[in-house]
């Protein structure tokens, strides 16, 4: 596997990562298996995708517990990402940037894990009843304790706070320009798939020219650009894709041109290249400083996500990617 530096040159991964929050959170829960989740995991160290993100939010916890059951066995090979700020409520979730409460969720975060150490260490979402300041000041302050190595923040949830008018992501580089006055930032996650591209116009450029690392979250498109979903078989009521604009049954058909897109760039490569390869392909030549999170919680997907970076997308690829139909409907 491809390695790459994320921030300061010591944060190398593999090049392609994965995201563990499928395993826990978000996605039918019903299809969730603790045991193969576990081998999913292990299958991703043996293939070299050493990037493991979680959040103490996805479960809430479980997700952390689960890693951490890896983690005990084989530290030295991983290179774990979780993160703080959000608490699951009831009926909702709430940003807490309270220093003191980041100071507790660390080390239950670090507990769950089974380790000592947490490779990069998030701000899932910023609070708004705390300065960013604040919050960023007390993660670094656990950098300086040794609990965490360095310090990333999430940009996934920028869509709700945006002005009229303003670029998706121009709120995300007003706050990464104040915690940088604070400690620096080595990596921010946030979106890019060839469906949701809008971190290309000013977020990733902002990290390239910084040597902050970019890791691109749901660069699969929650799945869909994989071309293994059915348009109108539908979802669970506790998956979010039963309530995203983008899975209806009428959408998802109308965005087929997108999948057929990749599946035509996957075909010059042979007959076993897929479209998840495609598109994680795309997502890895959009920078050195760039690496894909997919989630996943069954082996065979890691093993097929595993091949990305030996797929070499040609000019004409690129081209023909660039030219896809633009996505129909989104959260806007
Ligand atoms: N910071 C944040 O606020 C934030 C927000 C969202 C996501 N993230 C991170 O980003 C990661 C990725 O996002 P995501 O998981 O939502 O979306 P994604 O990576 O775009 O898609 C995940 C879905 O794709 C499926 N899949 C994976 N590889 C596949 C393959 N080769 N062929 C067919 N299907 C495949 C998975 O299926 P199975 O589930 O069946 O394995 C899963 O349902 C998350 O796991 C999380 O770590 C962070």
């Amino acid at each position: 596997m491809e390695r790459r530096t994320i921030g300061a040159a010591t944060l190398e991964v593999g090049a392609v990562g994965l995201g563990c929050m499928p395993m826990s959170w978000a996605y039918s829960g019903s299809r969730q298996r603790g045991d193969e989740s576990l081998r999913t995991v292990h299958r991703a160290l043996d293939l070299g995708l050493t990037l493991l993100d979680t959040a103490d939010m996805y479960g809430p916890f479980t997700n952390e517990l689960l890693v951490g059951r890896v983690l005990k066995e084989r530290r030295a090979e991983a290179f774990v990402s979780t993160k703080v700020g959000l608490l699951v409520g009831e009926q909702h979730i709430v940003a807490n940037g309270r220093p003191g409460y980041v100071r507790r969720a660390c080390d239950a975060s670090l507990r769950r894990l089974q380790t000592d150490v947490i490779d990069l260490y998030q701000l899932h979402r910023a609070d708004p009843e705390v300065p960013v300041e604040e919050t960023w000041g007390a993660m670094a302050e656990l950098v300086r304790a040794g609990k965490v190595r360095a310090l990333g923040l999430c940009a996934v949830g920028a869509r709700g706070g945006r002005r009229t008018g303003a670029r998706l992501y121009d709120g995300t580089i007003r706050q990464l320009e104040r915690v940088q006055q604070v400690f620096p930032v080595s990596a921010v996650e946030a979106e890019l798939s060839v469906w949701s591209a809008e971190s290309l116009d000013a977020l990733v450029p902002w990290c390239a020219a910084r040597g902050v690392g970019f890791l691109a979250a749901m660069p699969l498109g929650n799945g869909f650009l994989t071309g293994t979903l059915t348009p109108g078989e539908g979802f669970e009521p506790d998956d979010l894709r039963a309530r995203h604009p983008r899975f209806t049954a009428e959408m998802m058909a109308a965005n087929q041109p997108i999948v057929a897109g990749l599946r035509r760039v996957a075909r010059r490569h042979g007959e076993d290249v897929t479209p998840a390869q495609v598109a994680l392909a795309w997502v890895l030549a959009q920078g050195r400083h760039v690496v894909p999170v997919p989630g996943a919680k069954r082996e065979r997907w890691v093993t097929e996500n595993a091949g990305a970076p030996g797929l070499r997308l040609t000019p004409r690829d690129l081209t023909d990617l660039a030219y896809l139909p633009t996505a129909q409907k989104s959260w806007d």
